[in-house]
């Protein structure tokens, strides 16, 4: 199993600091996430329904009708590698790990690249798997550039897939209004910007043969009934959504300028998320998480990725326990 961001038990019991007293930095996830309403007791009891609302409210907001909702984009990560035959694929590294992992594992080639080598190996590879904007560089690929290398993989019946985990923040970046395409996979989350993890909620975006295909791989309800309602309800929130996209941003340049302050050199960012690659990174990791804050550490590169604290109370908190790595190291 690869590590991810967010075990905050895990880390409670290694730094021997209580649950509750922990303040989350470790994930991109957005911290003042969706406000979950009453669930109606019928959502428990019931089995879901296709027909229950959440397709149209997705197709609404990213503006395409060819989805298939999944559980979190994870599923689909995991379940397409087994849809192909053995192909050549090329994912992103540093990116979120999981592609690479579980094409591999399904006895694929992988062929490692960095957004410079692409375009050089595009002729080797049946399937090219780019993640936009990238986790965890924060790296966001025009739409041209991405259609053009589309364009190229096509033409021998290759494959690109985006994953759009991260897109919300970026709507006008996103190929899911151009899509569906053959040969273009697009995977979306609830995770992240709704800030709605653990309702395990993504978006398939593809044309009807793979929808389909993958659809029968996963088999009936692959959402809970509770997942569903909520989904359909975050998704119907334009006003949430306006509020958020306007106020993301500023908190994105309030961490890039508080890392930024404190020496820690931003190297990439998204409204969700600050990465510094340093060689420090280990040691600030460790005396952050002394201190109750958890960060994601990255071994290769050695990196750090910041999220963005919750409210102020937490902002006071990083920056007292910043201030005091900064001031014991001189
Ligand atoms: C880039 C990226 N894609 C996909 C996922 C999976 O998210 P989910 O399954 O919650 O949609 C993650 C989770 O961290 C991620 O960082």
């Amino acid at each position: 199993m690869l590590e991810h961001g967010g075990q905050l038990r895990h880390a409670a019991q290694h730094y021997n600091i209580p649950l509750d007293n922990w303040i989350d930095l470790s994930t991109g996830i957005n911290p003042n996430g969706w406000k979950i309403p009453e669930i109606p007791a019928t959502c428990w009891q019931r089995l879901p329904e296709n027909d229950d609302g959440l397709l149209q409210a997705a197709a609404q907001y990213y503006q395409c009708e060819n989805l298939l909702a999944v559980a979190g984009s994870q599923a689909a990560i995991q379940s397409l590698p087994l849809l192909y035959r053995r192909a050549k694929v090329g994912v992103l590294d540093p990116a979120y790990a999981e592609h690479q992992a579980c094409w591999q594992q399904a006895g694929h080639q992988i062929i490692r690249l960095t957004p410079e080598t692409i375009e050089k190996n595009l002729s080797h590879l049946n399937i090219l798997i780019i993640v936009n904007p990238n986790n965890p560089t924060g790296h966001l690929f025009s739409k041209q550039q991405l259609l053009d290398w589309h364009k190229v993989l096509l033409a021998r019946d290759g494959l690109l897939i985006i994953d759009e985990a991260f897109m919300d923040t970026t709507p006008a970046h996103s190929l899911s209004t151009l899509s569906p395409r053959k040969g273009l996979i697009i995977l979306r989350s609830i995770g992240k910007f709704f800030g709605l993890a653990g309702i395990r909620c993504g978006f398939v975006i593809a044309d009807t043969k793979v929808l389909e295909t993958l659809e029968e791989k996963l088999g009936a309800w692959p959402l809970s009934h509770p997942s569903r309602y909520i989904a359909t309800k975050a998704l119907n929130d334009q006003h949430w959504q306006q509020q958020t996209l306007m106020t993301l941003p500023k908190q994105a340049l309030r961490l890039q300028t508080l890392l930024n302050k404190q020496g820690l050199q931003v190297s990439g960012s998204h409204e969700l998320f600050q990465w510094i690659k340093t060689n420090k990174a280990e040691s600030v990791h460790q005396q952050l998480a002394s201190q109750g804050i958890l960060t994601r550490l990255f071994k290769q590169p050695e990196s750090l990725r910041f999220g963005l604290p919750k409210n102020e109370i937490e902002w006071q908190q990083l920056e007292d326990a910043l201030d005091k790595i900064y001031r014991l190291e001189i």
